[in-house]
């Protein structure tokens, strides 16, 4: 009878939600994620000219010093042949996890659409050889994606988001990113550092990273005295291998660059927003949309023109980078921050497509304004978007972490090169609000912690 009491028990499904956890799965004092010999957080990202050259960062401890990067065809047999070696710069940064070495090279001269294979060197050890091809020319179609941020529990929640984007789009070439992809400030920023690679693996190393830095990127330096201000968090300018073109006000947290047919442009808000360069900022974006050839032009930046979230206004986005955003007719305004998912325009003007979304667990709620000026909006969600793209049509979805369509519509672009708005409503779920009071942890202004 006993038994038979356990076995009842056993069976019965569990219909708890799950409770509060911690940003990593890092046990507190565990140095699991502290360099070694082996090469680790490997992310490619693209130059200036990724049809013919990429550059990609990596990270070891402090025994190695200007490692080499091999680059080589790719081919179907082992036997890697015409390897090509480029040293890499290293830099030192000291974390919570011990010291570690982050290296960066610089790869050029390679042919337009073509599959290479390159690994980083470690003290006694090599990487994988990771897959990547080079863009190909400005009339081949290109398959992108964009996530919002990633922030908080890489490893728990935001990895699977991850893996549904890949499996969604595994064409994809250029991987997007709208900043604050972790939290920080916590002490354990490495380790959340060490969660977004593990959570994002393969992806940054075969697809171009492209990310907008986010303000939790920054920390506060002098909290709660007059004297406080925003200072460059220091994984930033060791951890991506950005290109090197932003506006000098901004530079290594803005830039941009051209992928086949696309001009992309990363602007840095929270430099805009808190350390006065927003004017700084529109005046460079200014000049790369002014030379921009590409039939389509993507903004990407952390903060938004036009918070979906009750009481967030960034006036000075609005003010000062929005014109210069308005007078290039730029396509697509891919942003992040507000937690919350909310697309919109302006009229009935085809474009700009303003869009906020989110990858991570993170949940806010939506004002009441965003529900009147903004169409679909989400709450509750975990998303990732899949954009592609030829010089004729932009197609533009999102998706929900279980694969569901969220978001839908096409640019397409007639003879004369005027744009029209196609929206796709079929196939979408119903939009989604959030079914809780409060998180977890008591909190009644956001849905999930
Ligand atoms: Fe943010």
């Amino acid at each position: 009878m006993r038994l038979l009491a356990v076995g009842l028990l056993l069976a019965l499904p569990s219909v708890a939600m799950a409770a509060a956890e911690p940003n990593t799965q890092v046990p507190p004092g565990s140095r699991y994620y502290a360099a070694t010999p082996v090469p680790d957080r490997i992310v490619a990202s693209p130059s200036v000219d990724p049809s013919h050259g990429f550059a990609v960062a990596w990270r070891t401890d402090g025994s190695v010093q200007s490692p080499l990067l091999e680059i080589a065809r790719a081919d179907d047999s082992p036997a890697i042949e015409g390897i090509v070696q480029v040293r890499a710069k290293t830099q030192v940064l000291q974390t919570e996890n011990g010291l570690s070495h982050h290296h960066r090279a610089d790869i050029d001269g390679l042919q337009p659409d073509t599959l290479y294979v390159y690994r980083v060197q470690g003290n006694g050890s090599w990487s994988a050889w990771n897959q990547l091809r080079t863009l190909a020319a400005a009339d081949q179609p290109l398959t992108l994606l964009y996530f919002g941020d990633t922030q908080n529990k890489n490893v728990s929640h935001v990895s699977r988001v991850v893996r549904a984007a890949q499996k969604a789009a595994p064409d994809a070439r250029i991987s997007l990113f709208a900043g604050d992809l972790v939290s920080g400030g916590d002490n354990m920023d490495d380790s959340e550092w060490g969660e977004w690679f593990a959570a994002t693996n393969w992806l940054a190393q075969e697809t171009l990273v492209a990310p907008a830095i986010g303000n939790h990127e920054y920390f506060e330096e002098f909290e709660d005295t007059p004297q406080e201000r925003r200072v460059l968090g220091r994984h930033w300018p060791v951890t991506f291998a950005l290109p090197g073109n932003g506006a000098s006000a901004a530079a290594g947290t803005s830039y941009w660059f051209d992928a086949q047919g696309v001009r992309v442009a990363v602007v840095d808000g929270t430099s805009a927003l808190d350390l006065g360069t927003a004017k700084a900022q529109a005046q460079w974006l200014d000049k790369v949309l002014s030379g921009n050839r590409q039939p389509w032009t993507i903004v990407l930046l952390h903060q938004p023109f036009y918070s979906p979230r009750e009481g967030r206004e960034n006036a000075a986005l609005r003010k000062v980078l929005l014109p210069v955003v308005r007078r290039h007719k730029v396509d697509l305004i891919l942003q992040g921050h507000d937690h919350t998912y909310g697309r919109r325009g302006e009229g009935q003007a085809a474009t700009p497509q303003y869009v906020v979304t989110v990858a991570g667990p993170k949940q806010y709620r939506l004002s009441d304004e965003a529900r009147t000026t903004m169409d679909p909006v989400g709450e509750d969600t975990q998303l990732f978007q899949v954009l592609r793209i030829d010089p004729q049509r932009l197609r533009y979805e999102a998706r929900t972490v279980t694969g569901r369509l969220y978001d839908a519509f096409e640019l397409k672009r007639d003879g004369g090169g005027s744009k029209q708005r196609v929206e796709q409503q079929e196939g979408r779920i119903a939009p989604r609000d959030c079914a809780r009071a409060q998180t977890a942890k008591g909190r009644t202004d956001r849905c999930w912690e």
